[in-house]
């Protein structure tokens, strides 16, 4: 089937007009999602008709197209990348492009809820890594977050990810006076446990049902404030991803601060997403988009499809604007992450 094969045409890679080479693709996969976090989605969403998504098969034909054409790491997010049904069934798939090495890295970024049924099968699968998103180990606070979510569920699937020789990072997002005096506690446990630790400041995006001036923490105050506690030393670790690292003295694990709100990385940044609709996100930040599905149904081949790709390239933004409009309470972006997937 044309759609399972790994050789194709060499094309050109991809570079946006600040020279930077496209090589990261994060797809969101489902809008969806089995909790609802209130600094991401509101209690009521509304998600986009099933019928507009793209198939497994349609998803594993985008993302060979952007292999072919020098992405070498992809991330599937959502919502929950592992709600979508079948999802082992595009996993299984886009893993020949490991084994082919035309890929480095296939990952994703989870909340954790169906681990413990999926990690033996995403390990076979050639996934090294996984990013928990875990914004507390309180499981009332949990409660309180998610809304929906189960703390000891999420718990026992980082076990199991653990056990099935998954390495983990654990995502938390700075909330202020919800999480910030647990971090240090996160830390301790996170990295007791061989797993790295990102913090990652909340950013505008979509409505939600609360005002987000109340949630923003600068990183750079919990970052003074943990330099109280911990004996932080930079240091160049990347992932491939805008975080920068530090190495604490008393733990030896790692951690990383995601600092869209008040410092920018845009200049080094390498990706592209795509929404399970098909359509192109140049900048997570920015609004302009790209449809792909169009192309994608146009023709069997992949050539109008990747000419819609080089076009969109060219208009990859410098960066985005982020900032909370207090005045407003508007959203910078009016999607939501779940949309374009952190
Ligand atoms: N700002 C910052 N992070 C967010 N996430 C979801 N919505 C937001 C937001 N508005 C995080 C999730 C997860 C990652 C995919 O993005 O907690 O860690
Ligand atoms: Fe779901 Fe992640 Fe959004 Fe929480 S942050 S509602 S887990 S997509």
């Amino acid at each position: 089937m044309q759609s399972h094969s790994t050789q194709t045409v060499t094309q050109a890679p991809m570079i946006d007009p600040f020279g930077r080479a496209i090589t990261y693709l994060r797809v969101s996969v489902t809008d969806r999602c089995d909790f609802r976090c209130t600094y991401c989605m509101s209690e009521h969403m509304t998600f986009l008709p099933r019928q507009n998504l793209l198939s497994l098969e349609e998803l594993d034909r985008l993302c060979t197209t952007f292999i072919d054409k020098g992405v070498r790491k992809i991330r599937l997010t959502g919502g929950e990348p592992l709600v979508r049904k079948n999802i082992l069934h595009l996993i299984k798939n886009l893993s020949r492009h490991l084994e082919a090495e035309r890929l480095d890295e296939l990952t994703l970024t989870t909340n954790g809820s169906q681990l413990e049924r999926y990690a033996q099968e995403l390990a076979a699968c050639g996934v090294k890594r996984i990013n928990v998103s875990l914004d507390t180990l309180d499981a009332v606070k949990f409660k309180t977050i998610t809304r929906w979510g189960d703390l000891n569920q999420v718990l026992r699937g980082i076990d199991a990810a653990q056990q099935a020789g998954l390495q983990i990072k654990i995502n938390a997002v700075a909330l202020k006076g919800f999480n910030d005096l647990e971090i240090p506690d996160m830390l301790r446990w996170a990295h007791g446990r061989g797993m790295d630790m990102t913090l990652i400041e909340t950013m505008p995006m979509g409505e939600i049902d609360l005002d987000r001036t109340d949630q923003y923490l600068p990183l750079s105050m919990l970052r003074a404030s943990l330099a109280r506690q911990f004996t932080m030393t930079d240091i160049p670790y990347q992932t491939g991803g805008p975080a920068r690292y530090v190495r604490l003295a008393e733990t030896g694990g790692r951690l990383g601060f995601i600092t869209p709100m008040t410092h920018n990385f845009c200049e080094s940044c390498n990706r592209v997403r795509i929404t399970c609709t098909g359509t192109l996100y140049m900048c997570l930040g920015q609004e302009d988009a790209a449809d792909l599905r169009e192309p994608l149904r146009a023709s069997p081949d992949n050539d109008l499809l990747s000419a819609v790709i080089d076009e969109a390239i060219l208009r990859k933004p410098k960066g985005h604007d982020f900032i909370i409009d207090r005045r407003n309470n508007r959203p910078a972006v009016s999607r939501h992450m779940s949309v374009t997937g952190g």
